[in-house]
């Protein structure tokens, strides 16, 4: 299982909300189903403390919508494909960076008897991925013209560096953006919601904060690399428990390929989570989990279902804890350390935890 501490989520929007304080308000990132952790109950247990919250799909805005949040959810995605209308009659707020889009958006409006559309622009300063480039600046205002049933409310841009070792880069968004915003205060467009910093762009660069930031990654818990956040909790612990023991003599062979072969005479605890759950097979001879309270290997490959532990060292019985990720007693393994054993970041950690591990909830009352 999964748990999520949703304590934990509001004790670190607090952090964040401590650190840009209170001119700056907290536009919450919850897509991709709040990094794994659930995004409707991620919200609805942080609603009260955020300006809003962001996703990436309309799906998952309309999800939180049905769900009962009321506060402002931004689509970052901004491909919209048939969904227009979706965006319009849940009240969600697109962020924009194509022309053609526009004027979809403003028929759509205009159909479901909407009213003007409010939209954030997105530029694209340095991330090569998505929004309008700074030379199609004009030519997008001239497509807002021709859109009266939309209306430019926020300006947005993503820093694809703020993590790094070399500032320069982030530098030279934030500069392109100010341009940017320069040029649409000229041509009278004054936008009163900006966002740019993600989580290491919120404490690394305070030029970058605007109206809103734009945090995921250090409500779960974790500070990206270079980036301060004293006192975040992480969120997410993956749990399981051993459902098979066997004693082994020494030089046995353990899963898949014989890539382990204990040493010794060996006890071997078997774990139903596997890369299907999105335990990697990459952290094949690199892991370690937690058994009674000792940091014990995984030994061999980590397979679809099941994982094998070796518990020689470790006090263990059929039914016993095992934690893959998280504390137990004075150790813990974290987002980190899975990722650096799979060569991966934590991000993508706990994007990968599949669906069928269930989701179990504490820390739900304030
Ligand atoms: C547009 C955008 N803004 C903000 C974030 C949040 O980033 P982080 O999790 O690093 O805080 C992301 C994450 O991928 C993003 O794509």
């Amino acid at each position: 299982m999964a748990e999520v501490d949703l304590a934990a989520l509001r004790h670190n929007v607090d952090v964040v909300a401590g650190a840009v304080g209170p001119e700056v308000g907290l536009l919450a990132v919850v897509k991709a189903d709040a990094y794994g952790h659930g995004a409707l109950a991620c919200a609805r247990a942080c609603e009260r403390k955020v300006w809003g919250f962001a996703v990436s799909l309309v799906e998952e805005g309309v999800e939180l919508r049905r769900g009962g949040i009321e506060a402002p959810i931004v689509v970052l995605g901004s491909f919209y494909g048939l969904s227009h209308r979706d965006v319009v009659a849940y009240r969600l707020t697109p962020v924009v960076g194509d022309e053609a889009d526009l004027e979809r958006f403003a028929r759509a409006a205009e159909e479901l008897g909407a009213g003007r559309l409010g939209f954030h622009l997105k530029i694209d300063t340095g991330m090569s991925r998505l929004g309008v480039r700074p030379e199609r600046l004009p030519a997008f205002l001239q497509a807002l013209a021709r859109a009266p049933g939309t209306e430019l409310t926020g300006l947005c841009t993503h820093l694809a560096d703020a993590d790094g070792e070399d500032a320069a880069p982030t530098r030279a968004q934030l500069a392109l953006f100010d341009r940017c915003k320069t040029e649409l205060e000229r041509a009278g467009h004054r936008p009163t919601i900006t966002h740019v910093a993600n989580s290491a762009g919120t404490v690394r660069f305070p030029d970058a904060r605007f109206d809103l930031v734009r945090p995921g990654l250090a409500l779960y818990g974790y500070a990206p690399e270079r980036s301060a956040y004293p006192g975040l909790v992480p969120v997410m612990s993956l749990k399981s428990r051993v459902v098979a023991l066997r004693e082994l003599p020494a030089g046995t062979r353990v899963s898949y390929g014989g890539l382990y072969r204990a040493a010794s005479d060996a006890r071997i605890a078997t774990v139903p989570i596997g890369y299907a759950d999105g335990y990697s097979r990459r952290l094949t001879g690199q892991a370690e989990a937690l058994v009674g309270g000792v940091r014990c290997k995984i030994a061999g490959a980590v397979t679809m279902d099941m994982s094998l532990v070796d518990v020689t060292a470790a006090p263990c019985a059929l039914g016993d804890e095992v934690v893959l990720m998280g504390a137990q007693g004075a150790s813990r393994i974290t987002a980190e350390d899975l990722a650096r054993w799979s060569g991966t970041i934590p991000w993508e950690i706990f994007c990968g935890i599949s669906k069928r591990v269930p989701r179990v909830y504490v820390g739900e009352r304030p």
